[in-house]
């Protein structure tokens, strides 16, 4: 009888193990199933918002929030990862480590060329980053001044950072959300300007040195969005025949048009201390459900190069992947431009992802519009690449990605409702939060007869730029099986042209 028992014991001790080996496994594969290519990702453990990004020596360093000891959110860190070429990555060690003051929430960097904060030559500036230190026994004590910002930098190109020993440089006065600054030199007034986000506003502080800081103002208590927290602003310049239009990046959770993270931006004046925006409208840079905590990279002149969290605080910490987690979008271009007469923020891919376009691949070897396509996509499918649709905005159009289990992402145009969407519904492994499952739409702004759609498409994103970066829009799917299959569908012969791009990082 012992006996038996003892071997029911061993067998039932090794179906645990190879079920176990086998979860392993399986979760190993779809990790490495649902891995990019060309967007960032860490190769380890948990990631969130961009932090940090600045153009220096050559190189564009993204660090970002980084808990190295988990895929969940947790005691934050800034991981690191550099770039040439803004697409392929390469992390790096971890760059600021939690310290008695509290972990490393989100922040920028800038590159003191005037060596203003002394911490390195004038010859040799010194990188100097500006992040939130968040202090968890304060929160957790019930108090209200928990977040601080501090300054690290960095003579070695980022490798290493040396705390500034005056830390916190920025202390809070009693505001639960203080915290995620953006720092940039303001050359009308000759003073750096940090935007800050404040619960419900943004508040700008200037310094001459980075190390002490004055409240100059606050702005946006009454005016956009407010359906959750306002989190990592950012503030840049747009100068066109000599005017100068600023736009104000504000990130907010939840409250975003299709549920949960997303970031809006307003248009308008700043003096060196104010902002003054233009109108009272509501922008978003991004209608998808899946860009958030996006800013741009310090240092890149005219350039503005913006960059965000593929995710939504709404389902981030649970999506299918379990020795990593979380994507950054790809490095976008943003311009000013102006639609009947209205201004608005266009992102568009920056140019060095073009550069790695090959194999163009077009549909329609005539000249005539056509109403279907359908497209194998090379390989077992899942390998990064890009697509140029141009169709008559007339009728309906849809691109369809699938697989043979019939699981599907479709990114389409509804003319009827003027609004281009991404449905999500049948994208494979949806269960893990009730809203994932979900078409999303967005407004059409442009009224071209002619639609453009630009589609970049990785593992497990799409990031769509209609009309050229008018509309944009990024959503994230977990098929369980790679899409390998690509199909048009267009209404009454109104597709005029397609083009497929393998993209090689
Ligand atoms: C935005 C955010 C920031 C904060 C960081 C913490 O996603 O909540 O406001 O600094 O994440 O990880």
């Amino acid at each position: 009888m012992k006996k038996r028992i003892l071997i029911s014991l061993l067998y039932l001790i090794n179906c645990f193990a190879i079920f176990s080996i086998n979860a392993q496994s399986t979760s190993a594969q779809t990790d490495a199933m649902y891995r990019p290519a060309i967007h960032f990702t860490p190769k380890q453990h948990w990631m969130n918002d961009p932090n940090g990004m600045v153009f220096h020596n050559g190189i564009y360093h993204l660090f970002f929030q980084y808990h190295p000891f988990s895929s969940v959110w947790g005691p934050m860190h800034w991981g690191h990862a550099t770039s040439k070429d803004l697409v392929s990555w390469e992390e790096q060690p971890i760059a600021i480590y939690p310290d008695s003051i509290g972990t490393i929430f989100s922040g920028s960097a800038v590159v003191d060329q005037r060596n203003s904060s002394g911490f390195g030559t004038k010859g040799k500036p010194a990188l100097v980053a500006i992040y939130t230190q968040h202090n968890m026994e304060g929160e957790k004590a019930g108090k209200n001044n928990f977040q601080n910002q501090s300054i690290a930098y960095s003579n070695n190109d980022g490798k290493t950072w040396t705390k500034y020993a005056g830390n916190p440089v920025l202390k809070n006065p009693g505001i639960t959300d203080f915290r995620d600054p953006k720092v940039m030199w303001h050359a009308g007034s000759k003073k750096w300007v940090m935007t800050l986000a404040t619960k419900d506003k943004i508040s700008f502080y200037t310094s001459a040195n980075l190390k002490q800081w004055q409240f100059a103002s606050s702005f946006g208590e009454q005016v956009g969005a407010h359906g959750g927290v306002w989190e990592c602003p950012d503030l840049i310049a747009f100068t066109q025949n000599g005017k100068t239009v600023w736009a104000l990046i504000v990130n907010l959770n939840p409250g975003a048009p299709n549920g949960g993270s997303g970031t809006q931006y307003f248009l308008g004046n700043f003096d060196g201390k104010k902002f003054t925006a233009m109108d009272t409208a509501t922008r978003w840079l991004d209608y998808g459900p899946d860009n958030y905590a996006g800013i741009t990279f310090s240092n890149t002149g005219n350039r503005k190069i913006f960059l965000g969290w593929m995710s939504n605080w709404q389902y981030a910490t649970v999506v299918p992947t379990t020795t990593w987690r979380s994507t950054m979008t790809v490095a976008r271009t943003l311009q000013l431009k102006y639609v009947n007469n209205k201004p608005f923020l266009t992102s568009m891919p920056v140019e060095e992802l073009y550069k790695k376009r090959i194999e163009e691949k077009q549909y329609a070897k005539s000249d005539k519009p056509f109403e279907k396509f359908r497209f194998k996509l090379p390989g077992v499918g899942g390998a990064p690449y890009m697509v140029d649709l141009v169709a008559s905005a007339k009728a309906n159009t849809k691109l369809v990605l699938n697989n043979d289990l019939g699981e599907q992402v479709i990114i389409g145009f509804d003319v009827a409702a003027n609004q281009y969407y991404i449905d999500r519904k049948q994208a494979g492994n949806v269960s893990f939060e009730k809203g994932f499952a979900a078409r999303h739409t967005a407004p059409r702004f442009s009224n071209d007869p002619l639609l453009k759609m630009t589609l970049v498409v990785d593992a497990t994103s799409v990031e769509l730029f209609a009309d050229d970066g008018l509309t944009v829009m990024t959503a994230i799917f977990f098929p369980t099986k790679p899409f390998n299959d690509l199909q048009g569908e267009g209404t009454r012969n109104n597709l005029l042209s397609f083009k497929y791009f393998k993209l090689i990082p």
